[in-house]
């Protein structure tokens, strides 16, 4: 079985994917780095072929990995706004949605540059519309939803691996 992080940018979807992966002798993998890897960085795959061919990209990963077993999955945070992704998601895994306050997001988003979605504008206003409109979904496809609020990742890690166990 596998297990997905989901969430918004900034949940620390990969740093506690990584410390979850430890914890329970699975492989750790990151979409985003999988992307990086093949296709190079994803702020440049935005500016030149635009976020419908990040999108598609990101399904083609998906479709690779849901074949896989024993992983841990850290997503994109837009990755599961595709029905089509968690459908295939699903098949193998439980999808686990790290759940954070805005402001838990935005002292972690600032403090990096590097989002093409958070480029222009102000990053507040565009997390907060984010935020609304992704929550609703992050909390209808996963089995597993955890505060992620003040703790430390370790500790979120440690949850996730208590709160599934046996399923894992
Ligand atoms: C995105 C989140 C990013 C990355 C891309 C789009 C999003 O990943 O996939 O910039 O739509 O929220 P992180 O959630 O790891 O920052």
């Amino acid at each position: 079985m596998n297990v997905v992080l989901c969430g918004m940018m900034g949940a620390g979807k990969s740093t506690v994917g990584f410390q979850l992966a430890r914890l329970a002798g699975k492989k750790w993998v990151d979409t985003d780095y999988l992307i990086e890897k093949r296709y190079g960085k994803i702020s440049d795959i935005f500016a030149s072929r635009g976020e419908a061919y990040f999108r598609a990209l990101e399904t083609d990963t998906v479709r690779s990995l849901s074949q896989k077993d024993g992983l841990v999955i850290s997503t994109g945070g837009g990755l599961v706004m595709r029905e089509e992704n968690c459908a295939l998601l699903k098949e193998n895994g439980k999808i686990v949605f790290l759940r954070a306050k805005l402001q838990t997001l935005l002292s972690r988003v600032k403090l990096d540059g590097t989002r093409p979605l958070l480029k222009e504008g102000n990053v507040e206003e565009k997390l907060t519309a984010l935020l609304e409109e992704r929550m609703p979904v992050y909390e209808r496809v996963s089995d597993l939803i955890v505060d992620t609020d003040g703790k430390k990742k370790y500790e979120i890690a440690r949850e996730i691996f208590e709160r599934l166990e046996g399923a894992l």
